[in-house]
């Protein structure tokens, strides 16, 4: 049977509402050796707080959610470990679910998390602009009043606040950094098309286009689906169109890029440049370190949460928009 506060009152003869008041942290009133007596107690008989009971009392389960796409993207595996670290320095729990960018799995896990009556939400949704997922999932949050951050992948609407980064400028900054090198066919393997980071990115290549006067040419885009096996599966595609460099909107699909490219004997940046997006650990640890797209994923994760807790403080805070960095290394070089 689960230990309760009354068995600890009554194990060392004081009073229910010391042994709460120490356990809850409210015991300025109560003497150190007392306060010593209840936690020792408390430890030698195993006591763990019901959190259930402790709720129903308080409306407050102490615990967030945390959606994300892709626990295998370090990316988003960085941003989690900066964002359970900061929910326990504020006393919060977190359940992390992950939806393999399948936005029936957005839903599915809304309902989970909303059964598990956890305070908020902190969201990076796989949803693209095709199937309303998203719109769902905002309305099941909107009925249940929790409160709701949407992170890396915006979506405007009337409840969630948005830290994301800015993803037309980072495509920019990608597609730009290639045309000052020369290159002209700058081939581009986007993200699943309805996604925001893709559609940003996209808008930031076609920006850099622009300026340096070059027509914008579809059949350069091809969409694949953020993973390692869509840079491997349709490089070949990219090849066709006599690209002579590429611009992968993650480093998981530039990561398959280079594995095709090294299969088919092409050189990287001799052959073909190659820029990816986030910057995670392994591009620079590459036998040809990769440039691409800084984001700053930790950061992200910890403006997150500061912001979830000003939202249940009842405040609401204003969405933040980090700006992204080029970081350049070996993979890109001039066209010869
Ligand atoms: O969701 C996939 C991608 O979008 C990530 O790799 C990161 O770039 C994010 O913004």
């Amino acid at each position: 049977m689960a230990v309760t506060i009354k068995d600890i009152a009554q194990r060392i003869g004081v009073s229910v509402s010391t042994v709460s008041m120490v356990l809850n942290g409210k015991d300025y009133r109560i003497s150190p050796a007392t306060r010593e007596k209840v936690e020792a107690a408390a430890r030698e008989m195993n006591y763990r707080p019901n959190r259930m009971a402790a709720g129903l009392v308080t409306k407050t389960s102490k615990t967030l959610g945390l959606i994300v796409p892709d626990i295998t993207n370090s990316y988003f595996a960085e941003m989690a470990a900066v964002i359970e670290a900061k929910c326990a320095d504020n006393g919060y729990s977190l359940f992390l679910c992950t939806t393999n960018y399948m936005p029936e799995h957005d839903v599915k896990y809304t309902n989970l998390l909303l059964e598990q009556g956890v305070d908020g939400i902190l969201f990076v949704m796989s949803v693209d602009g095709h199937n309303h997922r998203a719109g769902e999932c905002l309305q099941l949050l909107r009925e249940a009043g929790v409160p709701i951050l949407l992170l890396d992948q915006e979506w405007s609407n009337d409840i969630a606040v948005n830290v994301i980064s800015d993803n037309e400028q980072g495509g920019y900054l990608a597609v730009r950094h290639l045309l000052e090198l020369g290159h002209v066919r700058v081939g581009s393997l986007t993200g699943p098309a309805g996604t925001q980071t893709s559609q940003k990115r996209l808008s930031g290549y076609k920006r850099a286009l622009q300026e340096y006067d070059l027509p914008f040419d579809p059949k350069l885009i091809v969409e694949g689906n953020f993973r390692t096996d869509s840079g491997y599966d349709q490089c070949d595609v990219l090849l066709a169109q006599n690209v002579t460099a590429i611009f992968a909107y993650n480093d998981m699909m530039a990561l398959g890029i280079y594995k095709r490219l090294r299969e088919k004997g092409i050189r990287v940046p001799e052959d073909i440049s190659l820029v990816g997006y986030d910057n995670l650990n392994f591009t620079d640890c590459l036998e040809v370190p990769l440039t691409t797209i800084y984001q700053p994923a930790a950061q992200m994760g910890e403006t997150a949460v500061v912001k979830m807790l000003q939202m249940l403080a009842k405040e609401r805070p204003q969405d933040v928009v980090f700006a992204p960095k080029l970081i350049i290394r070996a993979s890109t070089s001039p066209l010869l």
